[in-house]
């Protein structure tokens, strides 16, 4: 595949088959990803998987708690910043307001918006729930590293006819996930991801996310006039 279809066909799925996806296959995909780049090299990024019993264990554990409190256990770090200021406040309303209307629910319709968030805490039924984390003593410029290896790993998952949801949503039961995981003090769970098979039938699959032109976020100084 293509690295540009890659990046085009990338989207943060919210509906998966049940088709299992191999250890091997997720094992590879986080070797590639590893070639992400990182500042000194420090390869801050630690990952853990789950598939199975205990995937279906820790789901068990939070979904049902997870309908009827969404706040969860509060989360770790500000998901967004407090006061998010525009353009991205509303970027931020306007995806919202994408994905409800492609499942039917309406703006005022608060328990249903509920449901579908709430279904973050089942992985949106895919076969793989992965979890991210790094140390408590890395700043800024490491999450930073966090991240390019994370869409390392949804750019290549889409080699291997697999997508992808990156999962901020689990820093809200950040306490029941690092127990479950056994992550050990020092780290602190950035965000879960769900892999698998998409359902290409959903209809939480039908749409796209809209993304400002080049021009409105780049601007570039001192090319020589393209050849016409
Ligand atoms: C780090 C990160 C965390 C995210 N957390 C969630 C989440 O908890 N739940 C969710 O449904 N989408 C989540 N998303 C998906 C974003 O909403 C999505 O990337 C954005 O709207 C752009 O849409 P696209 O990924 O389909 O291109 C997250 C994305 C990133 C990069």
């Amino acid at each position: 595949m293509d690295i540009r279809d890659a990046v085009a066909s990338r989207f943060s799925c919210r509906a998966f088959l049940p088709t299992p996806v191999p250890e091997a296959t997720v094992r590879e995909i986080l070797e590639r990803a590893a070639r992400a780049p990182s500042g000194g090299n420090l390869q801050p990024w630690r990952v853990y998987v789950l598939a199975g019993a205990p995937l279906a264990a820790l789901k068990r554990k939070i979904a049902p708690r997870a309908l009827e409190n969404p706040r969860g256990e509060g989360a770790e770090y500000d998901v967004y910043p407090p006061g998010l200021k525009e353009p991205y406040e509303s970027r931020r309303r306007a995806v919202g307001e994408l994905l409800y209307r492609a499942i039917g629910v309406a703006r005022e319709d608060r328990p249903g918006r509920y449901r579908q968030y709430a279904r973050n805490f089942l992985f949106f039924d895919a076969p793989v729930g992965l979890f991210f984390a790094i140390d408590r003593q890395m700043g800024p410029p490491q999450w930073a590293d966090l991240g390019m290896y994370i869409q390392t790993v949804m750019l290549l998952a889409r080699a291997y006819g697999l997508h992808s949801c990156a999962q901020e949503a689990w820093t809200y039961w950040h306490k029941t996930v690092s127990a479950f995981l056994e992550l050990p003090p020092e780290l602190i769970l950035f965000c879960g991801m769900a892999l698998g098979y998409a359902d290409p039938d959903a209809a939480i699959n039908q749409w796209r996310s809209p993304r400002e032109p080049v021009g409105g976020f780049a601007s570039f100084r001192g090319f020589e006039e393209a050849d016409s």
